[in-house]
């Protein structure tokens, strides 16, 4: 890539909400409950900031000040934590609570720095630059002139890792910190032009990530393994139709929980990626389901192990 990215190099897809695909992945998600009710409330607000001036015109006569300063706050959210542990999906389709919520269209631009951080010498810089440039100019023709927008606009930007390298770092390559700069110059303007506009971040490496850009965060949403109740949830949701007894799923809780000495268990990725795909590849093409192969695969598979944060 050479010059300006253009916008097709810039975002390898855009998605518009409401759909009903994204929709349906957001209620398949197990246990984010409070986090996709926070990323809500706080996406719709930059669309309706009269929401809330509303809101305390009916419940809280006197909060003015109050209601100011949860609109100041800079549009960005970060979601936090574990290897597959659903941040990609909830950013891609949180977009169509939004949209049915304030009944207007939400866009999404993802754009991901995965094997950006390593490319050229200020291609990231760049990159990030115009994936805001290009924001903030859709946004700005969905501003209206009171009360709501005509519809919204998220920038996603996914496999932040290499942002989250804080700037205090004495490693931190100086491609690194110039687009750390970038993405804070860009958050600001969003910010300060009051635009129906918002900056989902994900990362692996909260404890890296940079003061300033968590600083900016009006939300820092954090995301792990699931417990034995979503992966329960998991399991049940794909297996119980099938006609595995409650007991036969109790067995796959526990063989993809932590045992063995092993401290953590499966991931949410691990589940629905890898070990319900074996299980149904083992019975393909000539058997039916077998509840007690299901058990010994998921005993024979190890989980992801967690990422582990190192010094930046
Ligand atoms: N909370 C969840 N409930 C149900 N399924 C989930 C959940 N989280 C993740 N998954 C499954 O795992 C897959 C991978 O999730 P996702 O891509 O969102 O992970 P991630 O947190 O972005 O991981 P990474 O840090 O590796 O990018 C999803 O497509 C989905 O099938
Ligand atoms: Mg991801």
């Amino acid at each position: 890539m050479s010059g300006k990215p253009n916008l097709d190099d810039l975002f390898e897809r855009r998605i518009t909400y409401p759909d009903f695909e994204p929709q349906e992945r957001l209620a398949r998600l197990v246990g984010l409950d409070e986090h996709k009710s926070r990323l809500t409330k706080m996406l719709a607000l930059l669309v309706n900031p009269s929401g809330l001036e509303a809101w305390a015109r009916k419940h809280q006569p006197g909060a003015a000040a109050l209601v100011g300063s949860v609109l100041r706050r800079p549009p960005l959210v970060v979601l936090a934590g574990d290897v597959g542990s659903g941040k990609t999906e909830l950013a891609e389709t949180i977009g169509d609570a939004v949209a049915r919520q304030e009944g207007i269209d939400v866009t999404l631009f993802p754009l991901s720095l995965a094997t950006r951080g390593e490319g050229r010498v200020g291609e990231m810089t760049q990159l990030l630059s115009a994936a805001f440039e290009h924001t903030a100019a859709e946004a700005a023709k969905l501003k209206s002139g009171s009360g709501r927008a005509r519809g919204g606009t998220i920038l996603l930007v996914d496999e932040a890792d290499a942002l989250a390298q804080s700037r205090e770092a004495v490693q931190m390559h100086h491609e690194d910190r110039a687009g750390v700069n970038a993405f804070i110059r860009g958050v600001d303007r969003l910010g300060n032009g009051k635009l129906p506009a918002a900056v989902i971040m994900c990362t692996n490496r909260l404890g890296a990530l940079d003061p300033a850009v968590k600083r900016r965060a009006a939300d820092i949403l954090i995301f792990g393994r699931p417990d034995e109740i979503q992966r329960r949830a998991v399991l049940a949701g794909a297996f119980e139709q099938l006609g595995f007894s409650p007991a036969q799923i109790e067995r796959l809780v526990a063989a993809t929980g932590a045992r063995d000495g092993r401290p953590y268990g499966f991931t949410f990725s691990d589940l629905t990626q890898r070990l319900i795909p074996a299980i149904v590849l083992d019975a393909y093409p000539s058997r039916p389901l077998d509840p007690r192969r299901a058990v010994e695969i998921a005993e024979g598979m190890g989980p992801t192990p967690p990422f582990q944060e190192t010094a930046a």
